[in-house]
């Protein structure tokens, strides 16, 4: 995984999502299928993307006993995912078995699928995370905390804010993953992302992977959209 832009394919059907791609000449993408698009289409979406020749970020966040988030996993590494997640608040003993499901389920000479886990989610407040969970730290404490125990269980990453990316990278290395959602281009209305960052200032700040969502998906031409976006994440514009 070499710094991709994922496209976040955040459509109710196939239909959608063929016709999105098709707005695409023969550009090779990283896509992320989340959990409506899997739930209506089942794993076959899955497998026609990967066939099309399309990377895939299964967005499912697993969280269950680990036995049965370590199934789950062999049967995700069947349908040749390059990445997936958990949340690890499910624990070191949930992630090792993602990990050991993911190995067995991973075909031989194949390449096991990256997994990363969900700290906090976003729409957790600091508040909410102390009256609702009992946690009694601060946010930042507990998303720290949590990547650390991703790094421990061996995880290849974390899902984080680019606001977050630096801090982890200096913590846990930069082999270790930032994959951030919350990009917009600097002139963008943030819609319902509370913290917004461009794609250059996550590229400063050593982010792994931007995940953007309805920036390319709603825009009047999807391809314009999705190459303003990767030529700022590379650093062809700033
Ligand atoms: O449309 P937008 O660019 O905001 O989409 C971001 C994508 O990343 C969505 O698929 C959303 O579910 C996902 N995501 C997020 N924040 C997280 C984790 C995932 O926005 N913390």
């Amino acid at each position: 995984m070499k710094n991709p832009l994922i496209i976040a394919l955040d459509f109710a059907e196939k239909e959608e999502v063929l016709s999105f791609l098709g707005k695409f000449p023969e550009e090779k993408l990283f896509v992320k299928v989340g959990m409506e698009l899997f739930y209506q289409e089942g794993p076959d979406m899955v497998r026609e993307l990967k066939a099309a020749g399309h990377e895939v970020f299964l967005d499912l966040k697993l969280h269950d006993i680990p036995n049965t988030v370590g199934s789950a996993m062999r049967r995700i590494a069947g349908l040749g995912c390059d990445l997936v997640n958990v949340h690890a608040a499910g624990g070191s003993e949930m992630m090792k078995a993602a990990l050991e499901g993911l190995d067995e389920g991973t075909a031989a000479g194949k390449k096991r699928p990256l997994c990363i886990a969900v700290t906090q989610l976003t729409s957790t407040s600091e508040e909410q995370m102390r009256a609702e969970q009992l946690i009694p730290v601060a946010l930042n404490d507990s998303v720290i905390h949590y990547a650390g125990l991703a790094r421990q269980s061996e995880l290849d990453g974390v899902v984080c804010s680019p606001h977050e990316a630096k801090l982890l990278n200096s913590r846990f290395g930069e082999g270790f993953l930032t994959v951030t959602p919350g990009i917009r281009l600097a002139e963008e209305a943030a819609g319902d992302q509370k913290r917004i960052s461009t794609p250059g200032f996550a590229r400063q700040e050593g982010v792994s992977a931007i995940v953007v969502g309805r920036s390319i998906t709603k825009a009047a031409d999807p391809y314009e959209a999705y190459l303003s976006f990767k030529n700022q994440w590379e650093g062809v514009l700033s």
